[in-house]
Order: C-alpha cells, then structure tokens, then sequence
C-alpha cells in the first residue's frame, strides 16, 4: 500500500503506548481512522484530539479477546467509511512469570489478548478485504519476544510466537489466493510505554505481586521495567511501521541490535546447541 490519505485504517490498543503513536502517524497521512481500547476515558480524547484537527475518527470500547466485540469493531468501520485498507492489531499485555507460576487465568488473559486478539481480527475483516478486491495491508504486532524466547515471560513468548507465524502463516495463505492484502509482523524491542504496568486492567488481585515470584523473576521483571522506560519512543516505531507498510515489508525490525540475537538462536537451532541466554 503507497497511499495512505482518505483510506481506512482500524487501529486496536490505539488509546495509548504504540497504538496512540500509529493512530496519529494515521491521521498525519490524511488516513480516516476507527479506534478500538479498552481504555474508554484515553480513547475518547484522542477522538476529540483527533477530530478536532480536522480528522475523520470514530471510536469503540472493545476487548479484543472477545470475538463478538472485534465483530461489532468490524460494523462500526464499514458502516461509517465503507470501507477497511489498514488493520492493525496491535493491542497487547505483558506478565513477567515463568511458565511454572503463570497460572490458568494468566495463560487466559495474555493469550486472550495478543493471540486471540489477533485471530479475531483477521476473522472479523479479512473475509471483507478480500470480497472488496481493494489494496489492503494487515499488521499485526508481535515483539522481539515473537523470535527470541526471553527468561520470565513464558505466556508473552508463546502468545508472540503464535503471531509471529499466525502472521507468516496468513502471508502465503493469501499469496496463495493472489491477494491483494500484504501483511506486515511488528518485531519491536524495548518502547517507551506503559505494557509493565499491563495488568492495571486486570481485577486486583489477579496483578503481579512481585513479593509472590521467585527471585529470579522478579530480578528479571524489574530489569524489563527499566528496560521499557529507557526504551526507544512510540513515535519511532509508528514511523517504521508506515514505512515498512509503504514498502510492502513483511518483518518490521526495528531495534537493529536485536539482529544478532535472531542470528544466534538461528544458529543455536542449525547447530543443535542450547538455546543461548542473551542479555536483556
Ligand atoms: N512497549 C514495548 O516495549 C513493546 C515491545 C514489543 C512489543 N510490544 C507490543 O506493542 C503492543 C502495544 O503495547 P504498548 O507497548 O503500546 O503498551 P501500552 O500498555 O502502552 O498500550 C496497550 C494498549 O492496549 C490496550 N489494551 C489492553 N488490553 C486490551 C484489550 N483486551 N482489548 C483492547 N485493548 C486493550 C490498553 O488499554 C492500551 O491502551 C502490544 O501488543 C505489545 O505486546 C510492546
């Protein structure tokens, strides 16, 4: 897709963080947008903010891990623009817990969230791109944690991986049917937003109580925390994410240093070795 201005983009996640920085790259390219958080109070000022410099943004409260409410985001779109070129899944969570102490409602919420989240989405507008026969684009984010299995967060790796090849996956499905739908996989490291504090959603006492974790985890917990805080802007991966769009890129690196981690495990893979530790 080269063109953004007067096409339609669906933004999940957008009231803040990544999603907030792509909703405003969207609309600083003449895009229309339709908005989607669960973060009602957010959402409803970046409509005004949006809508007040002139534009065309609706918003919905929805919980992407329900298929029913990414359906009604699907109607809202087409019946107020006729029309959906851009889909970006983008909504997420993260839990720093091993896979021993991620419990059973752990497992559901972050796979609820960015796997499930991401699978309702393409079943909610792929269908309609594809009747419409229009150029359209589909990304879906994922994290470095999507192609490098990082200590600590045993749920966040499994969900990104599960989008990392859900994403490869739907690229040859439609290349198969010669579709004109490209699809991008957002791969970002560390971004300077609010994902460690992602269970300000959940019910109190379902939240991370770092006392609870292993030393270990808690350790590496607390050393993502900085590590998100000193990240790179969410403006930064917006640009690259347009930019990768406009150039019809499937895998969206942006953390360049993050390549010769990729290359290890790859060579950990082909080698046979054991997976190498490599630094936060
Ligand atoms: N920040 C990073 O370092 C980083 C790195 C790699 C990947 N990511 C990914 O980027 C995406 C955006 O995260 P972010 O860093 O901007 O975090 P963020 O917490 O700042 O923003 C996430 C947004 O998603 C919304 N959200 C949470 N649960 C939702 C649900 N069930 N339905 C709809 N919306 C929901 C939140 O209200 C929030 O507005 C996530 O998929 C995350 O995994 C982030």
């Amino acid at each position: 897709m080269r063109e953004f201005k007067n096409k339609v983009a669906v933004i999940t996640g957008a009231a803040d963080g990544i999603g907030k920085a792509l909703a405003l790259k969207g609309a600083k390219e003449g895009m229309k947008l339709v908005l989607a958080d669960i973060d009602t109070g957010k959402l409803d000022r970046l409509i005004e903010e949006l809508t007040a410099s002139g534009t065309e943004a609706v918003g919905l409260r929805v919980d992407v891990s329900r298929a029913e409410e990414v359906v009604a985001l699907a109607d809202l779109a087409y019946t107020t623009f006729g029309g959906v070129h851009l889909l970006i899944n983008n909504a997420g969570v993260a839990l720093a817990k091993n896979a021993w102490e991620t419990t059973h409602k752990d497992w559901e919420w972050v796979m609820g969230v960015n796997l499930y989240g991401v699978t309702n989405g393409l079943s909610a507008f792929i269908p309609q791109m594809l009747a419409s026969g229009e150029e359209c684009h589909v990304v879906n984010t994922a994290s470095i944690a999507g192609l490098l299995s990082e200590p600590s967060m045993a749920a966040y790796n499994v969900s990104k991986f599960g989008v990392v090849t859900l994403s490869e996956g739907l690229h040859h499905d439609l290349t198969l049917r010669q579709a004109k739908i490209g699809v991008s996989v957002l791969c970002p490291a560390w971004v300077k937003t609010r994902i460690a504090e992602a269970d300000r959603h959940r019910p109190a006492d379902e939240r991370i109580d770092l006392a609870q974790l292993d030393k270990v985890t808690a350790a590496t917990g607390m050393a993502m925390f900085k590590a998100v805080k000193n990240g790179v802007e969410p403006e930064e991966i917006a640009e690259a994410t347009f930019g990768a769009i406009r150039d019809g890129r499937f895998y969206i690196i942006t953390h360049p240093q993050t390549m010769a981690g990729i290359r290890i495990r790859m060579d950990d893979i082909l080698q046979k070795r054991q997976p190498t530790l490599l630094p936060i």
